[in-house]
């Protein structure tokens, strides 16, 4: 997976990056495999060749020269210092690496992440940060009779904005174990990037630990929501820009995503190969479901088989009140399990699928929306039945649309080569693709 690291920053030079603008990811390569992270080099180079002020025409140019904000900047110090965690060693970035699809367990190969003390493995699967700033904050979508959750940041949507997100797992013992926000303060106030934390916010900022936290917060997001030339410069990306040609797989792959009687992929995963907008091909409308997905038993709490994840209903977040527009036949509890779905942006890249990293192979997940239905054994063990939900939400699970609609004797949704085919268009999603030199 690191090895295509270098892509991604050759392509960065490409798009004139500032030699500010690329610490992203220098920072994000000098990564052990461990996931600890080491300090990269002051400056990477990064030259841009001279080719690259004169984009070849029909090429829609590259976004404008990084020009990071002091804000920005601080941000990213913040994401990257792994002194602010509890023993130090576990930076935001630990769990969110460019390399492996802007997110990464902090090297726990058991599908959720691995905090800052030994033990502290938690009950979610990291997720990718990159596109999240497009994320609407959480709501009820209501289109006549249908209502789904939608929106908020985390599998369970419990956060509105990427400042309150990025405060959460500073003190969450699971991640980064700091007791107190006035303890994240101090550490801040003695890194090296405190004398830009100053001017930003004022010669009294660490005098009032409360609202120093909260400028963290506003910092971490500003970096996050930053528009970097690697966002949207995936292949699938200068396909709709029309600089380059899928390969046949890749291009069966894509039809097979958006046929409604086969993958029927891209009803919830949205895209628009006509609109050359990527932000109209986000492969998530942010939308929640019950997709029945299996139990992972390597989550430690999970040996307690009354222990359920039930995503919006809980345990990490509080159920969320409906709003008056939802039909009164309607209770929170048709929505217990369901998780928000992912972007598939830089899905390829990723160790680990779904809220509960139970899949570590792409394969086995495109495997799993072909035969849920005709191999449940596969998938639930003996029983055959959905096992990672309590009886009583089963019902919750979606039977409804393509491909999780058709009963068991019709066989597999998807045949071996569509689901080559569609794991094959997969890989056009990761960011830092290089188109060949003409
Ligand atoms: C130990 C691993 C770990 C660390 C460290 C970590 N995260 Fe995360 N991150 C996760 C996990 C796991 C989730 C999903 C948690 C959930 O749904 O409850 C997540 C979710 C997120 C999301 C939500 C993405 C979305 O689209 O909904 C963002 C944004 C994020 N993290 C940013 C950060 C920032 C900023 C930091 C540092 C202050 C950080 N993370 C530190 C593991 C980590
Ligand atoms: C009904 C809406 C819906 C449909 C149809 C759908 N997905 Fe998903 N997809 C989701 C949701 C929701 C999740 C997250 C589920 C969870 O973790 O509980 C998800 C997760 C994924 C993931 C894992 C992403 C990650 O980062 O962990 C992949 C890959 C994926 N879907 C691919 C596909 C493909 C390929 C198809 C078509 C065969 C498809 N999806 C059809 C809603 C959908």
């Amino acid at each position: 997976m690191n090895r295509k690291a270098p892509s991604l920053t050759a392509n960065a030079g490409l798009h004139k990056l500032a030699n500010l603008g690329i610490s992203l990811l220098a920072g994000a390569w000098f990564t052990t495999a461990q996931g600890a992270t080491a300090v990269p080099p002051k400056s990477a180079p990064a030259k841009a060749p001279a080719t690259a002020q004169t984009p070849s025409p029909g090429q829609t140019p590259a976004p404008a020269p990084n020009t990071a904000s002091r804000l920005e900047k601080i941000g990213e110090a913040l994401f990257n210092d792994p002194a602010l965690s509890e023993p130090r060693g576990t930076a935001c970035l630990n769990c969110h690496l460019p390399g492996t699809g802007f997110a990464n367990n902090n090297g726990s190969r058991a599908g959720v992440a691995l905090g800052s003390t030994a033990n502290s493995l938690g009950t979610r699967n990291a997720m990718a940060n990159f596109y999240s700033h497009l994320a609407p904050p959480f709501s009820f979508r209501v289109v006549g009779e249908d209502v789904d959750p939608q929106g908020g940041l985390f599998w369970d949507g419990r956060a509105d904005t990427l400042n309150a997100q990025a405060l959460a797992p500073l003190l969450n013992a699971k991640e980064m174990n700091n007791r107190t926000a006035a303890s994240v303060v101090a550490k801040v106030a003695k890194a090296s990037y405190a004398r830009d934390f100053l001017a930003e916010f004022g010669p009294n900022i660490f005098k009032s630990p409360d609202l120093a936290f909260q400028k963290i917060g506003v910092a971490i997001a500003a970096f996050e929501s930053r528009s970097t030339p690697t966002r949207f410069s995936s292949k699938y990306d200068h396909f709709i820009r029309g600089t380059v040609q899928l390969a046949p797989d890749e291009a069966r792959g894509m039809a097979i995503f958006r046929d409604p009687e086969r993958g029927n992929c891209a009803v919830c995963h949205t895209m628009n190969p006509t609109s050359a907008d990527p932000k109209d091909s986000l492969f998530t409308d942010f939308a929640f479901y019950a997709e029945g997905i299996p139990r992972n038993p390597k989550i430690p709490a999970n040996a307690n088989p009354s222990r359920f994840d039930l995503g919006v209903c809980g345990p990490d977040r509080s159920r969320p009140a409906l709003p008056p527009n939802v039909p009164g036949n309607v209770s929170i509890e048709r929505f217990c399990g369901t998780f928000k779905m992912p972007s598939l942006r830089n899905v390829a890249q990723r160790q680990a699928f779904m809220h509960n990293g139970v899949f570590t192979k792409l394969r086995d997940v495109v495997s799993f929306y072909a035969t849920r239905n005709s191999d449940p054994k596969r998938w639930y063990g003996p029983a055959g039945v959905p096992n990672d939900l309590p009886t009583a939400y089963l019902p919750n699970i979606l039977r409804d649309r393509v491909p999780f609609n058709r009963p068991a004797q019709a066989g597999p949704a998807l045949t071996g080569p569509e689901i080559d085919d569609l794991v094959a268009f997969l890989g056009t999603l990761s960011d830092g693709f290089q188109p060949p030199q003409r």
